[in-house]
């Protein structure tokens, strides 16, 4: 187990448009185990690749509860794209990201949508019909891909209420490259 230096709001390597994965190798899948329990130990349930610095299209998600005593459902996502199921409805969530801590707010999404990705074993997955806290991991984590934050489309009373804090840690951020 390694846990990862996760980069922070202001860090430029969360703004790039993430290159495909060709070939899932050993060491991209023991780098992706390690982003899980870097995800585990930060409380999150999703993490993607330019999270630890690194401008590939990685994703990994797990939206159980391990620290309540669920059994663990990692998922390991080369290459994840997703859409929107035809009878989803628009749902309102808090959303966080561990990129940039204590900051939630509320952003509008699909509520099921369906995604495909090459696995830890090369093989393609498709998983139709995903809701609730996946579906709304799968867009999120998907966004760092293209190097958007959920902060980027949040309501103007929130990012007004945040701004401040937004500044100071792209500051930090900043000096730290
Ligand atoms: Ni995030």
């Amino acid at each position: 187990m390694a846990l990862l230096d996760i980069k922070l709001y202001g860090s430029p390597v969360l703004r790039k448009n993430c290159k495909p994965v060709t070939k899932v190798t050993p060491d991209l899948v023991a780098l992706a185990k390690d982003m899980l329990d870097t995800m585990y130990d930060g409380g999150g349930c999703g993490l993607a690749g330019p999270q630890i610095g690194k401008a590939i299209r990685l994703v990994v998600i797990d939206t159980t509860r391990p620290d309540e005593g669920e059994t663990p459902e990692p998922h390991i996502m080369f290459n994840p794209e997703w859409g929107v199921e035809p009878d989803s409805t628009d749902v309102p969530y808090d959303e966080g990201c561990l990129s940039i801590p204590d900051i939630f707010c509320n952003v509008v999404r699909p509520g099921k949508v369906w995604t495909k990705f090459t696995d830890e074993n090369g093989q393609e997955v498709v998983l139709h019909n995903c809701e609730g806290i996946l579906a709304r991991c799968i867009q999120h984590e998907c966004d760092h891909l293209e190097g958007k934050l959920f902060v980027d489309v949040i309501s103007t009373a929130d990012r007004t209420m945040n701004q401040s804090r937004l500044r100071d840690m792209a500051k930090k951020a900043k000096k730290g490259e």
